[in-house]
């Protein structure tokens, strides 16, 4: 039976060691506490660090502990911990995808501690893993695994999920290891994001630094496909529903309750991080003390923070900031029996965080960066009676989700001020009603669901993959092409020219076919019984000039134009041009307003290129010229055809596989081979009988039977065509 084996840095319970003893303790953070509820259902094994330098600790004592409890442990020596979590992780990618790029540094010596320890996460991963094995692995500091994994097993089926923003191009591109992180990301079969606007930023990098475009979140690389999507992370929302029953938390509940008597209470949880906004928050609760009075003795905020990478400069800082914050509000504002702020600097156990969720009034969680922010929705899913108020920043993940939450900007202080005077404020109706369909959401989304939504479609990327490569012509299938070939007599070639026999050109005109090109062209085209046929959408004179020299026939503009061998240029119909007077205007237009893109007039068509336009630029004109053209050319009887980074207008019902028509009607066909590459081929596809090999140049859903992988290929095959 297979297993799914999840990796990240940190496993869900970290080691220490106290007077000489090992001990196990739950690890903090999201991913960590998010996971481990669904690992607990699942047959896996979760593969990561155990929190403690290598140094300190006998590796066999950790590991057989570990393995009982499904754990396997990556160990790191002191220096790696150093550069590579302290260092890559936490100074490099941490403040970048959380928009700090001034706290961002950038150190080679850290790159090549974070390039090592993926390496060490892979050596672990490949001896546990069995070939059936599904493999997800999380997070920032394995972004390199996916890739090194693939290289590794090349079959196995890999997820990845960035538990943090994926920040904007602009920001991501100042990383100096740009290119390297997303390959070692794209050998994924699956890469998710909390958010459509972080998968939405990994896709935009990808295509401006690597050149991959993308089809609805899926992405052809060399012979493989990526699925991008996004899954917004869920709770165990029944075990925070649940809690309040639970004796250890009633207790809890009645010891603050004690404690904190008539005053409301505003809870704020998070790690002690400076993504997570807590000085600008304290500023806010500064302010709304002051400008409301009548709340003084009234309120009390109970800050947790929670230790984490203290061995990073900015967080030893912004504890320091924090204390005398709070120390300043508390003299100010407090008094023999009020004290505005309780600080606990801590992590609290699972009963004392309900507890306090429960007697809470108000949550306010407003980071300036979060890639989801659980503690959010967990406030949420406790709040049984549905009284309670969510102040949450539109910079968390989890605003997204969240809509009927006061949603707040956490720099704007008056705003914060604001939301919490409302909440103060709010009928009980109104907060049950908004908790009532925050809790429906959190409820159906909870993390089963989420963990396998993620994985269901990981299975359906990798079966998509599997159905592409069935499609690949196979050394048999090739075999058997040449077989039939050599068996029957009298054979017809149709063959797009650009991406099929050559590869594309900046400018058109430079594609010119080299010698040897026209060599196997000509020995194939004097065969007896062959016929060649150039489906081009060039213009006639460009394939007269090129193509004079060979006993073929030729298809020009996409169908407009066919002369058969040796004959004259005709077209299958009588063709309209008065047309191009009103279209030319508006290609023009566009030309000015798209560095890069020009249009070609020829004899009854209009072709606008823009293979050198920036692509993002050209997804939005190319949209914007569609939608206009569409809505010119159905009065005039034209048709909008889209091929390669080029778009063609021009008589309604021409196109290639019309032409070809010319020629595969002709029923003395005992062979037909026919290839291409872009969508103006597959008409010529579609009108092929059973018996004809179709070949897509390129991978991609396509009507054509097989794939190949480059123009060489093509070359390869006719060439060994030609030579028989
Ligand atoms: N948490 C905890 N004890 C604490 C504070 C927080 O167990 O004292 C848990 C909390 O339940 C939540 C996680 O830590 O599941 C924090 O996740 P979140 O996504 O909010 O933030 P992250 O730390 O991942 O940035
Ligand atoms: C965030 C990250 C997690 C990380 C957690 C705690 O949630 O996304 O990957 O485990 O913070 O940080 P730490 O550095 O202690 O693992």
């Amino acid at each position: 039976m297979s297993k799914l084996l999840i990796v990240s840095n940190r496993l869900p319970v970290s080691a220490s060691k106290k007077e000489g003893k090992l001990h196990f303790k739950q690890s903090v953070g999201g991913l960590a506490t998010g996971l481990s509820s669904f690992q607990q259902s699942h047959r896996s094994m979760w593969i990561g660090w155990p929190g403690i330098t290598r140094e300190k600790v006998k590796e066999k004592e950790v590991e057989e502990n570990l393995v009982s409890k499904s754990c396997y442990p990556v160990f790191l020596s002191k220096n790696q911990i150093e550069n590579y979590y302290y260092g890559f992780s936490n100074k490099t990618i941490w403040p970048l995808f959380h928009y700090f790029p001034s706290y961002t540094v950038y150190k080679e010596a850290f790159w090549k501690a974070y390039v090592k320890v993926n390496e060490s996460f892979c050596a672990a991963v490949s001896k546990i893993a069995d070939p059936d094995d599904k493999i997800w692995i999380h997070d920032y500091h394995l972004m390199l695994l996916p890739e090194l994994i693939r290289k590794k097993l090349p079959a196995t089926t890999i997820g990845f999920f960035l538990h943090i923003p994926f920040p904007s191009f602009e920001i991501f591109r100042l990383l100096p290891w740009r290119e390297e992180i997303l390959q070692g990301l794209l050998g994924a079969d699956l890469v998710g994001f909390h958010t459509y606007d972080y998968a939405h930023h990994f896709l935009e990098s990808t295509l401006h630094i690597l050149g991959y475009e993308h089809d609805l979140g899926e992405m052809v690389i060399e012979d493989r496909i990526v699925k991008v999507d996004a899954f917004p992370m869920g709770i165990d929302y029944e075990k925070f529903a649940s809690a309040a029953k639970e004796q250890k938390v009633q207790k809890e509940i009645s010891k603050i309750n004690k404690k904190v008597g008539k005053h409301k209470i505003i809870l704020s949880v998070d790690r002690l991080d400076y993504t997570k906004g807590i000085l600008q928050r304290l500023q806010a609760f500064d302010l709304f003390l002051s400008r409301n009075p009548q709340y003084q003795n009234k309120v009390t905020l109970i800050l947790v923070a929670v230790p984490s990478r203290t061995r990073v400069e900015h967080y030893g800082l912004l504890k320091k900031q924090l204390d005398e914050l709070i120390g300043r509000i508390n003299g100010r504002y407090g008094t023999i029996d009020w004290m505005p702020i309780w600080y606990l600097y801590r992590s609290l156990p699972f009963h004392e965080l309900v507890a306090l969720y429960n007697v809470a009034d108000f949550a306010l969680i407003t980071p300036l960066r979060d890639g989801m922010n659980l503690i959010a929705k967990e406030f949420i899913a406790a709040k049984t009676d549905g009284k309670g108020i969510l102040i949450l920043s539109e910079m968390a993940g989890a605003a997204k989700e969240l809509g009927e939450a006061l949603i707040v900007n956490p720099n704007d202080k008056e705003e914060i001020a604001q939301a919490l005077q409302k909440a103060l404020t709010m009928p009980h109706e109104e907060q049950i009603e908004r908790n009532r369909m925050l809790q429906k959401r959190l409820n159906r989304y909870n993390i089963t669901k989420w963990a396998q939504d993620f994985i269901n479609v990981l299975l359906h990327a990798k079966k998509l993959q599997e159905e592409f490569r069935a499609k690949k012509l196979t050394s048999s299938v090739r075999k058997q092409l040449v077989n039939d070939y050599f068996k029957s007599k009298k054979h017809l070639f149709l063959l797009d020219y650009d991406g099929t026999l050559v590869p594309f050109a900046d400018k058109p005109g430079r594609a010119r076919p080299d010698d040897e090109l026209l060599r196997v062209l000509k020995d194939i085209a004097k065969k007896r019984g062959n016929e060649v046929v150039i489906v081009s959408g060039r213009d006639k004179d460009t394939l007269d000039g090129w193509f004079g020299s060979i006993h073929c026939a030729l298809i020009a503009e996409h169908g407009v134009w066919i002369k058969e061998k040796g004959g004259q240029w005709e077209t299958i119909e009588v063709m309209q041009n008065d047309w191009k007077e009103e279209i030319r205007p508006i290609l023009e237009q566009y030309m000015d307003r798209t560095p890069g893109s020009f249009y070609e007039d020829k004899d009854f068509s209009l072709v606008f290129h823009y293979r050198k336009v920036d692509p993002e630029l050209a997804r939005v004109r190319i949209q914007e010229l569609e939608t206009t053209l569409l809505h010119l050319t159905t009065h005039l009887n034209l048709g909008v055809l889209k091929g390669n980074k080029i778009i063609e207008i021009k008589n309604a019902g021409t196109n290639k596989g019309r032409a070809a028509m010319k020629w595969v009607s002709n029923k003395e066909w005992d062979f037909i081979l026919t290839m291409g590459d872009d969508l103006t081929d597959e008409d010529t596809f579609a009108i092929l009988p059973e018996f004809a090999y179709s070949i897509k140049v390129g991978l991609g859903s396509s009507k054509a039977k097989f794939n190949i992988d480059s123009f060489q290929e093509a070359r390869l095959l006719l060439s060994e065509l030609s030579s028989a």
